[in-house]
Parts: structure tokens; C-alpha cells; sequence
């Protein structure tokens, strides 16, 4: 819930939103990560509406569809290597949870039903059901009423793993202290985030620690799930995150980029050596949803797909994401607020100079003057290190965009360090 009252938008056409008044946003932070090719993209609108009028809805367990075969094609033509199954879900939350089934099957079919520990980093988020949330590093933002919720016979104590103090991801040192904790004959799977999502505001892994990790999984027996909801179909720069260590999971999750905002529509991708263990097709376990992988949300999807491959989109989150951290650079050394520009390709962060007994306050006034000035960003951080904002336009974005994006996002900034301290304070948690 907020105390600030929310624009209520008519519509929606490329980086742009409209609210009712008529005044423009300009979407800096692409919904939440999800609207990679902006708004109203006319070939998306034409197979949505298209598919509509053919079928909406089928059971995958009755019959398959055109669209959904051609885009689990599309999607193993552009999966890391050694992808070999495709099993579709609605949301990011889902995809982890399928992962998680995945993982803890997965062990008990290869004669390791003692491998039941998950482990995850702080700061860190996977979603919202039970043992997506029981995966996500957030103390403070998890509401403690969810408890009894929270599956600690899979993710027991001291699965978590922080960063050393003042870092923002954890590294190789604090990966192989908890796996030591843990024990790693017992461990079925590690989660991560290989550029954080909102949790710490784009912060990359280190690419030798994710190296190090997938060795370790391969020398230990536990399983390396890239959450890359977030991260993924190319929004840094690469097809996926794991890309920039040169690196591939066992399982990868994603969702948001998929759709494109366009429809609910989530992936975990499965390895050849995990889903070989299967003795049946691994969509015949029970794994899936009733909408999971429907014709219209793969119509929509495929839609998605092929502009991103088509217009080579990753290329350009990666040439326009240097632009854009080289506007940021300029903003931070004119604002001191700005600690910090980081991520990878269109995936940028701002650190925040946060104040330790008031976490989060700065990240939300700077939400909220951008709001004021036309500007659309996505709080980032979960306490005062990780304190920060998102700054993810569209794949889409033009020269031009950025631009104004910068002018906006400049403005925005002049009225934070305008307003009192104790104004800053104020806004409300
Ligand atoms: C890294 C990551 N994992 C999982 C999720 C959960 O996805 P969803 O909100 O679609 O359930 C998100 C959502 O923001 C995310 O950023």
C-alpha cells in the first residue's frame, strides 16, 4: 500500500504512459522489468487478436498448440547450451517453485532423496509462493505473519548466504563458507539472481563466483538454478545473464521479458542431464498450472520472441545500456546522492546514499519526485547498503529517450536535494 496516491493510466504506446489528465510518464524502469519492447507493439497486438479468434484455451494434457510448438522451438534455438526441455508456467514465482520440484525430483530419482537443502543469497527475491518466498533473502520486507508458510524442511538454517559486510552480493568466500554449513552431500539446489533484481537494485554476481559455483555443483552433486526472471531475454545485454560468465545452469528460470508484459507466461528451463533422469517426459511429472503454456499466452509470446531475435535486441540493450550508464555517470557526479551506477546492459541501478535509521526513505522520495517530473523508476534495495533505484527502459528505446530520460531523472534529483532533510524523513513507509 502507498500513501501517495497513483496516477491512473489510459494508455500506453512505446516508452511512454498516459494517465487520465493526459500527462506523458516516460517508463524508465519498463514496468517492473517486463515491458522490454514497450507498449502497444502493433505485431504482438496482431497475434494476440489473431489467436483469439482461432483458440484461447486448450489443456496442455488434451492437445498441443501451433503457437506453443513453435515457441518452445524458438526458445531451445535461443536457451543456454545443453537446454533440453521447456516446462511453461504463468508467473516467475511458478517457474521457481517448478524449479525447485525439479531439484528435489530430480535427486530422489537419482538416489540422493538426502539432498533436500536449497540454498539462496541475501539480498535476493524469487516471488511470492511459499517456496519461492522461503527462497527470497529479504528479512525485512518478508512479513513475518508469513512464517508458518515458509518450507524450512527444504530450506533450513543457515542456507542463506550473505555478502561480506558492506558488499552487495555475496562471493566465492562466503558461497564455500555455507556450503560447508550446510553440508554438501545434503544440498539438492543453489538459487541465484546472476544480476540481482529489485532486492539490490542491479547488482551483478561475480562472474568468477558463478564460475565457481557451476564447478562446484558438478564436482558436490547439487543442482545450479539461474533465476533469471528478471535478468533474462536479454535485457542484459546478452541472451541471458549467465552469458556474461560463460556459463550455463542446470535449470534457469525467467518470465517477464517472455511476455513482454503482454500476457502472464513463465519458463523453467531444464539441462539435458536433469531432465534425462526422468524416466517419463518430464511435462507428464506434475509440474505445470491449468493455464500454463495456453495457445494465447504462446501466441503473445512468440510474438515477443521473434522481435527480440529479429531486431537482435540483446545487441541493442548492450550498446544503448553503455550510453545510458555513461548519461548516469554524469548525473552521479553532479548529485551526491548517487553512490553507485551499476548492471549490465539496460539492467542499471543507482546506489543511494541511504541513511542507516531511515532504510529506504531516499529510494522512495527519488520514486516518487521522478514520478512528479514524468518518470517512471522502480525502487531498489532492501536496507541502507542495498539502497537504491532501478533504471531499465525498453529494448526498444530510442536515442532520443535516453535523453529524456536523463533530463527527466536530472530534475527529479534537483527536487530530492531541494527538499529537507526531514522531508525525506517523512515519506512515508
Ligand atoms: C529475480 C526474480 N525472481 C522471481 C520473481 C517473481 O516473478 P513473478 O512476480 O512473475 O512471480 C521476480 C519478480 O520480480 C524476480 O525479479
Amino acid at each position: 500500500m502507498t500513501a501517495i496516491p497513483l496516477p491512473h493510466v489510459a494508455s500506453a504506446r512505446g516508452s511512454y504512459l498516459y494517465d487520465e489528465d493526459g500527462r506523458d510518464y516516460l517508463d524508465a524502469s519498463s514496468g517492473v522489468l517486463n515491458v522490454n519492447l514497450g507498449h502497444g507493439d502493433p505485431a504482438v497486438i496482431a497475434a494476440i487478436t489473431e489467436q483469439l479468434g482461432q483458440v484461447a484455451f486448450v489443456h496442455r494434457s488434451q492437445f498441443s498448440s501451433r503457437p506453443l510448438r513453435l515457441l518452445t522451438e524458438q526458445l531451445l534455438a535461443v536457451a543456454p547450451a545443453g537446454t533440453a526441455h521447456v516446462e511453461y508456467a504463468n508467473s516467475g514465482s511458478e517457474a521457481n517453485e517448478c524449479a525447485l520440484r525439479i531439484a528435489l525430483a530430480y535427486h530422489h530419482r537419482t538416489g540422493s532423496p538426502g539432498r533436500t537443502v536449497v540454498m539462496s543469497e541475501q539480498p535476493s527475491y524469487h516471488g511470492m509462493t511459499a517456496g519461492a518466498l522461503t527462497l527470497t533473502g529479504q528479512p525485512a520486507k518478508v512479513d513475518a505473519s508469513f512464517a508458518p508458510l515458509l518450507t524450512n524442511g527444504t530450506i533450513a538454517d543457515g542456507s542463506r548466504v550473505l555478502p561480506a559486510p558492506g558488499a552487495l552480493r555475496a562471493g566465492r568466500q562466503e558461497w564455500a563458507a555455507a556450503l560447508d554449513r550446510a553440508g554438501r552431500e545434503r544440498v539438492a539446489a543453489v538459487f541465484v539472481e546472476p544480476v540481482g533484481g529489485a532486492s539490490s537494485g542491479a547488482a551483478p554476481m561475480d562472474d568468477e563466483t558463478l564460475r565457481w559455483l557451476r564447478a562446484e555443483a558438478d564436482r558436490s552433486g547439487f543442482l545450479l538454478v539461474a533465476d533469471e526472471v528478471m535478468c533474462g531475454f536479454g535485457r542484459t545485454g546478452r541472451w541471458w545473464g549467465c552469458d556474461h560468465a560463460g556459463m550455463a545452469p542446470d535449470l534457469l528460470t525467467s518470465g517477464k521479458g517472455l511476455s513482454g508484459g503482454y500476457t502472464s507466461l513463465a519458463v523453467t528451463l531444464v539441462g539435458a542431464r536433469v531432465a534425462g533422469a526422468f524416466d517419463k517426459p518430464l511435462g507428464s511429472v506434475v509440474l505445470g498450472h491449468t493455464m500454463s503454456g495456453n495457445p494465447l499466452a504462446a501466441a503473445a509470446s512468440l510474438a515477443v520472441l521473434r522481435r527480440l531475435r529479429a531486431d537482435e535486441l540483446p545487441a541493442r540493450a548492450a550498446r544503448l545500456g553503455a550510453g545510458l550508464a555513461a548519461r548516469l555517470a554524469v548525473l552521479a557526479a553532479k548529485h551526491p546522492v548517487i553512490t553507485a551506477v551499476r548492471g549490465r546492459g539496460l539492467m542499471l541501478g543507482l546506489g543511494l546514499a541511504g541513511r542507516p535509521e531511515h532504510p529506504l526513505a531516499v529510494s522512495r522520495a527519488l520514486v516518487s519526485s521522478a514520478r512528479e517530473h514524468g518518470l517512471v523508476l522502480c525502487p531498489g534495495g532492501i536496507d541502507h547498503v542495498t539502497e537504491s533505484v532501478m533504471v531499465a527502459p525498453p529494448l526498444t528505446s530510442t536515442e532520443g529517450e535516453l535523453d529524456e530520460l536523463a533530463r527527466r531523472l536530472d530534475a527529479a534529483l534537483d527536487t530530492l536535494a531541494s527538499r529537507t532533510t526531514s522531508a525525506v524523513g517523512a515519506v512515508p513507509a
